[in-house]
């Protein structure tokens, strides 16, 4: 299978991204190699707001495409002489041969996205080649194809701040039928892949999302938006059994997940306290109620995702989205399918949280399928 070199762009929330990605093998055993991915996040612009603003998003998106891009080629010092191109884009420069672009097109917010997929009809008119519109959960979804290993140890802490730039990727045991948990800002899906080209959704959150009730406890809790990797660093320091928190949908027959109720018995619980208990900065009681939410969170997602792979005779199980940063949820994941006897596969933390290499990954995985999709924007 020919080599393809991809540049890929992502815009959907509050991270401008872009890659460059080398792919090859085909459906059947596709690798990549991450040439460059750069990341620029707008957290602390957002953060007063205590959520993405959709026109902030947008305003940023503008700004900071063109020197993201500068940075990609910058960053790369592996990038081929075919690569070298202008970063505005220039017909003056050096011409870049791509064999594709890939484009976020949806779902996130629409302002958003719009900035993205305008900045690739540019770039498409000028490096003349053929573009994908990739659905962000695919891109979650097909991030596993990132995993440096599977079926051992989840990557180390050292190994994750290691540069991934240049790295091929090559999975080697996976196998189907896979379950993979994708769990996000915005999602929380149980999809069952029958092949690397078929995918099914089992279930998903009829509210919050997982990564959701993480910051908005972790608001509760006093802590800068998003507050997902905040809070697991207090609950690391808290006893997960000191408070019983709801484990909503737990033993539903279906593979639908809520956190609301969850959310809620936390703001209960605390509401019942003195104000006084949360003034202390680091109380033992905050690491305490970060360390039982964050225990009825994992409980609920391990036991419904081994209950599809046990429904599914599942081979394989993939961990994927922003939540999948989290150590905990990855270390239980991983004991769980162990006992199953299933290849565990889940990507570097670097591909956790939104970026543009996936939408490379997913973009080559839509090409080969031979799906086109329109590039226009599909908001939430
Ligand atoms: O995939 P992502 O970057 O954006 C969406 O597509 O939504 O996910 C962001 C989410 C946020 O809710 C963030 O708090 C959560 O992932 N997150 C974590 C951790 N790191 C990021 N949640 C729990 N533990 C973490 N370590
Ligand atoms: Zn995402």
């Amino acid at each position: 299978m020919n080599l393809m070199n991809i540049l890929a762009i992502e815009t959907s929330c509050d991270e401008t991204a872009i890659a460059l990605v080398e792919a090859s093998g085909g459906l059947r055993a596709p690798k990549f190699r991450i040439v460059s991915s750069v990341v620029s996040s707008q957290v602390k612009i957002h953060a007063p707001f205590g959520g993405v603003v959709p026109n902030l998003a947008k305003r940023e998106h503008i700004k900071n495409l063109p020197i993201v891009l500068k940075r990609v080629f910058q960053n790369s010092p592996s990038t081929p002489s075919l690569f070298r191109v202008r970063a505005s884009g220039s017909r003056t420069g050096p011409r870049g041969k791509f064999d594709l672009l890939a484009v976020t097109v949806g779902p996130g917010l629409e302002p958003a996205l719009w900035t993205g997929i305008e900045f690739a009809k540019k770039v498409k008119r000028e490096l003349d080649v053929p573009a994908v519109g990739v659905n962000h959960l695919e891109g979650h979804l097909y991030s596993f194809l990132l995993s440096k290993k599977a079926a051992g140890t989840t990557h180390k802490a050292r190994s994750a701040k290691r540069r991934l730039d240049g790295f091929e990727f090559r999975i080697s045991n996976f196998e189907v039928p896979a379950i993979a948990l994708l769990v996000s800002g915005g999602h929380t899906i149980l999809v069952l892949m029958e092949s690397l080209a078929k995918w099914y959704m089992l279930g998903e959150t009829r509210d919050d999302a997982a990564g959701e009730a993480f910051d908005k406890v972790a608001r509760m809790l006093h802590l800068s938006y998003p507050g997902g990797a905040e809070l697991e660093k207090l609950a690391r320091k808290g006893r997960a059994d000191t408070i019983s928190f709801p484990r909503p949908m737990i033993h539903a027959k279906d593979y639908d997940f809520s956190f609301s109720g969850l959310k809620t018995s936390v703001l209960y619980y605390m509401k019942e306290l003195s104000p006084s208990v949360f003034n202390v900065k680091h109380s033992t009681l905050k690491n305490d109620i970060a360390a039982s939410f964050q225990a009825a969170v994992i409980d609920v997602l391990v036991t419904k995702t081994v209950r599809a792979a046990r429904e599914y005779g599942a081979k394989s199980i993939m961990l994927s989205g922003g939540v999948a940063a989290n150590r905990a949820l990855r270390r239980a994941l991983q004991a769980a399918s162990r006992k199953l006897r299933a290849n565990f596969f889940v990507p570097p933390f670097k591909f956790n949280t939104d970026n543009a290499a996936m939408i490379g990954v997913a973009g080559y995985m839509q090409y080969l399928k031979n799906k086109t999709r329109a590039i226009r924007a599909q908001g939430n």
